[in-house]
C-alpha cells in the first residue's frame, strides 16, 4: 500500500510492518519482535499488552530508534511515520523527531531525569533543543506545562532537582517533557507500573486528558488489561515476540479469543476479589534464545493446546470486524482434525 495525496490525508500516523528487532547474543541475533505489524490512527490511544518479557519495550525502542547500540537492531520491517520510513533514518534526522514529533515515557521517571539538573533546566533544553525561542521564553513554557500537568507550586519547582519530588510528581514531570513540543505520537511504556493505585489512575487520566487537548496519538504499553480499558481505543496482545490478537477494547473485552488474552484477563484483579484469587498463567514466557522454531508460541503454556500447535504456525486471521487473532481455533482455513504444515508459516 503506497500513500499517494489521494489518501494521505487519511493515512494512520504510524505504520508499523513486519518489525523484526534481534539482539546480538554470543555473536547470533536471536529476535525478541518477530514479524510486528500494526497501524496508529491521528489521536488514537493503542494499548500494547502481554506479560514481562513479550517485546514490547523492543518494540517501542525499535520506533524510536532507542535500542541499545551494537547489541539491538532492527533486522527487517518499516516503521512510516507521517508517510516517511524512519527505520532508514541516521541518528540526526532521528533527533529532530524525538521529542518533537514522538516522545517516549518511561516507568522509572529516575532514569530518564537527570539528577544534576533542575526540573526547569530540563524541560527547557527539551524545547530548546527543537525551537528557536529565548530562555526566558522557554523557562515561562517550562512552569505552564508543569502547571498543564497538574504539578501545584510551579514557579517554585522548575528550581527542584528530580530527587526532590515524589514518584508520582516526577512522572507528571516526564509527561510535561513529552509534550513539551506537542508531539503528534507519545509512546507510555509501562508510564504507571511504579506508581501507587491512586496516582496510577491520576496519571491515566492526566494522559488521556491531553491526548483530547492536544490531538496526539498515544501507544500505552502496559502488561495491565486493566489500564487498557480505562483509556485505550484499540488493543494489541503481544506474546513472545509476535501480535496474537488485536481488536478494538469493547469488542476485545466482550468477545475475546486468543486463549492467552483470556488468561490475561482472567489475572485482572477486581475490586470485589482477594488479590490471592487472581489467576497466574503457568509457565515462562520463552527467552529470546529460546523461541520455538515453528508452531504456536503459546502452545506449551496453553489450556486450549491441539498437537498440531506445536507445528502449524498461526497467523493473524480477521474473526470479526476490526478484530484479528493468531489461534488455530480461530482458523478457517485449517480443518479440524488436519495436520499438515500450512504454506507460508515460516518463522525464523
Ligand atoms: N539488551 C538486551 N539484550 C538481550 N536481550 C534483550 C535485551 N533487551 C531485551 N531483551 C530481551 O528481549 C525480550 C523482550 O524484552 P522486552 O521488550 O523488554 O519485554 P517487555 O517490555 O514486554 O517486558 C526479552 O526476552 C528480553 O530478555
Ligand atoms: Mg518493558
Amino acid at each position: 500500500m503506497s500513500a499517494n495525496n489521494f489518501t494521505a490525508k487519511k493515512a494512520p500516523i504510524l505504520q508499523v510492518k513486519n518489525l523484526q528487532t534481534g539482539f546480538k547474543i554470543d555473536g547470533d541475533y536471536y529476535n525478541a519482535v518477530e514479524g510486528v505489524s500494526f497501524d496508529v490512527d491521528r489521536k488514537q490511544i493503542v494499548g500494547v499488552v502481554g506479560e514481562s518479557g513479550c517485546g514490547k519495550s523492543v518494540m517501542s525502542l525499535s520506533i524510536m530508534q532507542l535500542l541499545p547500540q551494537g547489541i539491538g537492531k532492527i533486522r527487517g520491517g518499516e516503521i512510516t511515520f507521517e508517510g516517511e520510513n524512519i527505520s532508514e533514518f541516521s541518528d540526526k534526522k532521528m533527533n529532530q523527531i524525538r521529542g518533537k514529533d514522538i516522545s517516549m515515557i518511561f516507568q522509572e521517571p529516575m532514569t530518564s531525569l537527570n539528577p544534576v539538573f533542575t526540573i526547569g533546566y530540563q524541560i527547557e533544553e527539551v524545547i530548546l533543543n527543537h525551537e528557536k525561542i529565548s530562555k526566558k521564553e522557554a523557562r515561562l513554557r517550562s512552569v505552564a506545562l508543569l502547571k498543564s500537568v497538574g504539578i501545584p507550586r510551579a514557579e517554585k519547582i522548575v528550581e527542584e532537582y528530580p530527587h526532590q519530588l515524589s514518584g508520582g510528581m516526577r512522572q507528571r514531570v516526564m509527561i510535561a517533557m513529552a509534550i513539551a513540543c506537542q508531539p503528534k505520537l507519545l509512546i507510555a511504556d509501562e508510564p504507571t507500573t511504579a506508581l501507587d493505585v491512586t496516582v496510577q489512575a491520576q496519571i491515566l487520566e492526566l494522559l488521556k486528558g491531553i491526548q483530547e487537548s492536544n490531538d496526539m496519538a498515544i501507544i500505552l504499553i502496559t502488561h495491565d488489561l486493566g489500564v487498557v480499558a480505562e483509556i485505550c481505543d484499540e488493543v494489541i496482545v503481544m506474546y513472545a515476540g509476535k501480535i496474537v490478537e488485536r481488536a478494538s477494547v469493547d469488542e476485545l473485552f466482550n468477545n475475546p479469543k486468543h486463549p492467552y488474552t483470556d488468561l490475561l484477563m482472567k489475572a485482572i484483579p477486581k475490586m470485589t476479589e482477594d488479590v490471592e484469587k487472581l489467576a497466574t498463567i503457568e509457565g515462562l514466557v520463552p527467552s529470546v534464545i529460546n523461541m520455538p522454531q515453528v508452531g504456536c508460541r503459546f502452545a506449551n503454556r496453553c489450556p486450549a493446546a491441539m498437537p498440531e500447535c506445536l507445528t502449524v504456525t498461526p497467523m493473524l486471521n480477521d474473526v470479526a470486524s476490526n478484530h484479528q487473532t493468531a489461534c488455530l481455533l480461530y482458523d478457517s482455513s485449517w480443518p479440524e482434525g488436519e495436520t499438515r504444515q500450512r504454506e507460508g508459516a515460516t518463522i525464523q
